[in-house]
């Protein structure tokens, strides 16, 4: 009779108890590490539902300083603020209005936190433009990298004014970090920092987030924002927004990019950071809401992943319920 040779080498000793797996679990999730998109609609007054996002909204102005307090006291790391105006045009001009609604929920969302987390901005022009690319458009009707990029140091200028202390650069042109950098620099807001959106994908991923912001975009943005089949590209474009001075730098969207995020991780001297998007969160909420997925275990599983995968933090519509459960032990 012959019998198999015992084992010697048993991995599962690790994986016996609950007390054991927590003390070997090699990835954590802290409330610190995660950030809050928030959109923030001009002209309303109360919280608009997004229907492609189950449990976001489109606030008010009114409604922002509840939505960063409750930020605050789950101990989230800071929120990111997106505006959604009333008028677009061409060139935008919202964005650079200090009245605009992006600006002027700045400065609402500043005073609401009191130092208690962090408020950031994104500077792009794709929410303000009627035609709703993420620059301005040349007499053929493409983006005009160069020219966009003198809106982009006026946008950037005005959201330091306004009091936000990490520029979320996500418009792809060529050169922008350090065209925002020397606009800063020059009108000594030195201290305002650079969030490089640098490898951010030409994405399906990023369709409820059109809802949410009412993009008026018809056609794509493939011309400016990365193709999915590209990795090496990913990592090259962090380390030219490095190069250019950027303070962080993020692999966006983050589920389907692991690998880049991985990469990146590897080769940055700066932190990176993963941005979850609004695909990413809508699968999971339609999921759970047919019952075929538990929904908390996913979305806690989906936020590990990225941070497993090298991200030192995760933007995530979750942040705020997602830092309740961590405290609370699950
Ligand atoms: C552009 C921008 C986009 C997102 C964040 N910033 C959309 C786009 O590039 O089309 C997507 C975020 C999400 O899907 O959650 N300003």
């Amino acid at each position: 009779m012959s019998s198999a040779p015992l084992p010697r080498v048993r991995p599962r000793r690790l994986r016996e108890t609950p007390a054991m797996r927590r003390l070997v679990s090699e990835t954590r999730i802290h409330p610190a590490e995660l950030v809050l998109p928030i959109f923030v609609r001009e002209g309303v007054s109360a919280p608009v539902p997004i229907a492609s996002m189950p449990g976001v909204v489109q606030h008010s102005l009114e409604s922002l300083p509840e939505a960063v307090a409750d930020a605050a006291a789950a101990g989230i790391g800071g929120v990111m603020l997106f505006g959604v105006p009333e008028q677009r045009d061409a060139r935008g001009s919202g964005a650079t209005d200090p009245d605009g609604i992006l600006n002027v929920a700045t400065r609402v969302a500043v005073e609401a936190s009191a130092g208690r987390l962090l408020v950031q901005t994104d500077l792009c022009l794709d929410e303000f433009t009627d035609h709703g690319h993420c620059g301005v458009l040349d007499d053929r009707g493409r983006v005009d990298n160069d020219a966009t990029l003198v809106r982009y140091a006026a946008m950037g200028l005005e959201q330091a004014r306004a009091g936000s202390e990490l520029l979320g650069l996500s418009g792809m042109m060529d050169g922008q970090v350090a065209a925002v950098r020397e606009a800063l620099d020059d009108q000594d807001f030195t201290d305002v920092a650079i969030l490089a959106y640098s490898a951010k994908y030409a994405s399906a991923y990023y369709g409820p987030f059109r809802d949410a912001v009412e993009s008026t975009l018809e056609g794509d943005r493939r011309s400016y924002q990365l193709d999915p089949g590209n990795r090496r590209e990913g990592l090259r474009e962090a380390m030219i927004d490095i190069e250019e001075g950027a303070d962080i730098v993020m692999v966006k969207p983050a589920g389907s990019y692991l690998d880049v995020l991985a990469d990146v991780a590897a080769a940055s001297e700066v932190p990176v950071w993963a941005y979850q998007v609004s695909g990413e969160y809508a699968m999971i909420e339609a999921a759970a809401a047919h019952g075929w997925i538990d929904r908390k275990r996913a979305v806690i599983e989906s936020v590990r992943g990225i941070r497993r995968a090298g991200a030192d933090v995760v933007l995530t519509y979750w942040a705020t319920e997602l830092a309740g459960w961590i405290r609370n032990g699950d």
